[in-house]
């Protein structure tokens, strides 16, 4: 049964009591830090188009307008702060690796490359879609950590010459294996699986919500909005991460 309006105490006791607990956050969890979404008011992808932006092929055609678009990103994220949805996930964590030890786990799978839950102090990050303070060389290959704002070079070289790319994984790219097997085999073995932040549109990272529910997880939705995910939800909560997340505490 989907609860519309949120009364915590079921899904509080749920994640108490839970060994396996697995995560799937979306922008929304930095919203509130001040890091635009992509599909919602105000979204990225609504002022720009992803095609000229996140794809290698726009890449490939202008990647000095790409870069620019990312530097502007960096230097908004370089601002912004963990907010309570972040830190309440951090404090999760802790909480259910002191309550079951070795025996639990619990994995935080992220579609954001902003890095606000490492800040946060997230331990079992899973970063999807790369992240946006890492660069890799369309050259040589090498990956260094970059976090330079603005960047002094755009677009930015490598020492070898070559072009350097945002390490973030584009439209019509593959996810990094290691995190996506990592990602399914949380999912498939969770007892709940909370979706934080997400239109969950985007595959395959939304997929993974179906494989925790196939698998036998309950399922919670926190979002202000309704998402394709709410009708098999045990619980849709309508509200946003800063003020849901710190009420499972
Ligand atoms: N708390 C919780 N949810 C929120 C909040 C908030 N404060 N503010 C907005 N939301 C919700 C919106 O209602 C929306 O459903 O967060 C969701 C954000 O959705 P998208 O902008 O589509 O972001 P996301 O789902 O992370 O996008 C997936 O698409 O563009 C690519 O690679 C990019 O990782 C991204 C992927």
């Amino acid at each position: 049964m989907t609860q519309a309006f949120f009364d915590m105490t079921g899904l509080r006791q749920v994640v108490h009591t839970a060994n396996l607990i697995a995560v799937l956050t979306g922008a929304g969890i930095s919203a509130e830090s001040g890091v635009p979404t992509f599909r919602g008011t105000g979204g990225l992808w609504r002022n720009y188009s992803p095609e000229d932006l996140a794809t290698p092929e726009a890449f490939a055609r202008n990647p000095r307008l790409v870069w620019e678009w990312y530097d502007w990103r960096r230097g908004i994220i370089r601002q912004a702060q963990p907010n309570p949805g972040h830190l309440a996930l951090a404090a999760l964590e802790r909480l259910t690796v002191e309550r079951c030890g070795n025996g639990g786990s619990f994995t935080l799978i992220t579609q954001n490359v902003d890095g606000l839950h490492e800040r946060a102090g997230s331990q079992s990050v899973l970063k999807l879609h790369g992240d946006i303070w890492l660069v890799r060389c369309t050259g040589c290959g090498a990956v260094e950590r970059n976090e330079e704002v603005p960047l002094r070079e755009l677009p930015p070289r490598c020492g070898c010459g070559a072009l350097l790319r945002p390490g973030v994984v584009w439209f019509g790219e593959s996810l990094p294996s290691g995190e996506w097997e990592q990602a399914c085999e949380a999912s498939g073995h969770a007892q709940v699986m909370l979706v934080v932040g997400t239109s969950a549109l985007v595959y395959p990272a939304a997929g993974l919500a179906q494989l925790a529910r196939a698998a036998g997880a309950k399922l919670a939705v926190i979002n202000p909005d309704e998402t394709p995910l709410d009708s098999a939800a045990d619980w849709a909560v309508r509200g946003i991460a800063g003020e849901v997340l710190p009420q499972l505490l």
